[in-house]
């Protein structure tokens, strides 16, 4: 049924006159968003179009893209050239079956990823979000395990703090918001868990630097030998995780674990959702820490958002066993490796290698990470400044010498969000607050970022009594 308004509209109504917001408020639903807030408190934003690292909503009015997205728009907005690639592929030919048969886009995106991706990662399952990735992940891996001979291997070792996505499996690995998710959802898959995630800020064992990243690694290695390693099909892990908070682990610590993978006989999943596509300033954040994954999930920056794709990619031995008459993998995906979606991924990937984006994300990172370092520096709630590339955070801190943490829901956090927002940036602002731009994001679209950032947490602290 449509109605013309509801109370949470008609509260919305007051405030906007383009109709298109009502509708909005009226029959979309928005992701995880309180919709009680979003409609009363002008939360909705209807965007009509996008350039580079700016968004026009409905109104006419520019906002700064300060997230890609969600970690997606690497290659910018307002990519006429990927437009032009997906409407010639359209005109061409959509879709055929993924079940039985493959297209040319989806060919030589398939080589194109095998050539981008670090060591012998070869082979492509495609998909169309990162869930349906990591999903195809853990399903090849559990299966794998059961083909060469270990029936009981089906345990996911997944860290504390982490998000691999939504659907069940997925769901079951991310920790993030754990106690929602059994609340409604539970039981989770059963079979996983979480270890401590590298974390030089607070770190689990009160260890500074590589010391405390080595010993998330070594704790990993005591689940599974506490686990039994007959019992363990396979590690995942973010190379850098942007739901604990972008923490940069040493590369020893991924080079332990893949070590500790080799050594136990389980699988090490690389989860390159956010990570993978120049973002922080390699093509795929495992480059920084000198492993290869044996299976590797990407999506978001692998078409820059311009269309629903995503891929797990596997190295040849984890392959092999599907090189056999009898087996084949037990996992189907409609979508997997639809056309224009190949088309669209393609020639953003082109864009990426022809405009150097992936070199870019590090200059411009380097110069994002001194602005909110700076940051750091001035404003008391600003614990602490990160990031590698294009791939940023601060943490709001309650109080600088203790490190105390802001609930998420703080009233304070909330207040920085409105004053980002009134000052029309987009971003996430939990008590981690992400800066993450499109790579083609320039020197005073940084600038004009880090002063709304620096304005805002200077109010909310003086409204709090923090200044
Ligand atoms: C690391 C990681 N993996 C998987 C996912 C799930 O991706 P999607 O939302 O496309 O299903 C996300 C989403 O943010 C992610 O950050």
């Amino acid at each position: 049924m449509s109605t013309e308004t509801t109370d949470h509209g008609a509260t919305y109504a007051a405030a906007y006159d383009v109709p298109i917001y009502q509708k909005a408020v009226d029959h979309v639903w928005i992701h995880t968003v309180n919709y009680i807030e979003l409609a009363q408190k002008q939360g909705m934003h209807v965007f009509e179009r996008g350039e580079g690292s700016t968004l026009y909503d409905a109104r006419g009015e520019a906002w700064i893209d300060a997230l890609s997205g969600l970690w997606v728009v690497n290659a910018g907005h307002g990519r006429a050239e990927i437009a032009d690639a997906m409407a010639e592929q359209a005109r061409k030919l959509a879709y055929v079956s993924s079940a039985a048969y493959t297209s040319i886009p989806a060919v030589q995106l398939a080589q194109s990823l095998a050539g981008i991706t670090p060591g012998d990662l070869e082979r492509v399952f495609f998909s169309s979000g990162g869930s349906e990735a990591v999903e195809t992940a853990l399903k090849i891996a559990k299966q794998v395990q059961v083909l060469r001979g270990f029936p009981k291997r089906y345990k996911i070792i997944a860290r504390r703090g982490s998000y691999h996505g939504m659907t069940f499996g997925a769901m079951s690995l991310t920790t993030g918001n754990r106690a929602a998710q059994e609340r409604f959802f539970g039981p989770l898959m059963d079979g996983v868990y979480h270890t401590p995630s590298p974390n030089r800020y607070r770190n689990d064992f009160g260890l500074a630097g590589e010391e405390g990243d080595i010993m998330c690694a070594r704790w990993v290695e005591q689940e599974i030998l506490f686990q039994g390693p007959e019992t363990v099909a396979a590690v995942i892990g973010e190379p850098i995780s942007s739901s604990n908070g972008v923490h940069i682990p040493s590369p020893k610590y991924w080079q332990l674990l893949r070590e500790i993978c080799d050594r136990h006989g389980v699988l090490l999943i690389m989860d390159e959702v956010i990570n993978g596509f120049g973002r922080t300033g390699a093509w795929f954040a495992t480059e920084h820490f000198g492993v290869t994954p044996d299976i590797m999930t990407m999506a978001k920056g692998l078409s820059s958002g311009y269309a629903p794709i995503a891929a797990t990619i596997v190295r040849p031995h984890v392959f092999d066993v599907f090189n056999d008459e009898r087996n084949t993998v037990s996992h189907l995906l409609t979508f997997g490796g639809q056309a224009v979606a190949a088309a669209a991924a393609l020639k953003n990937i082109e864009i990426i290698e022809r405009e150097g984006l992936v070199a870019r994300a590090v200059v411009m990172g380097d110069y994002l990470l001194a602005g909110l370092r700076m940051l750091a520096e001035r404003h008391p709630s600003v614990g602490d400044a990160r990031g590698l590339g294009l791939l940023c955070a601060i943490e709001l801190v309650k109080d600088k010498e203790t490190r105390e943490k802001w609930p998420r829901d703080a009233a304070f956090i909330k207040r920085i969000n409105e004053l980002v927002l009134e000052r029309r940036m987009l971003t996430r602002v939990w008590e981690i607050l992400h800066v993450a731009p499109p790579l083609v994001i320039t020197h005073e679209e940084i600038d004009r970022m880090i002063a709304i950032l620096d304005e805002s947490i200077g109010i909310a602290e003086r409204e709090f009594g923090m200044a």
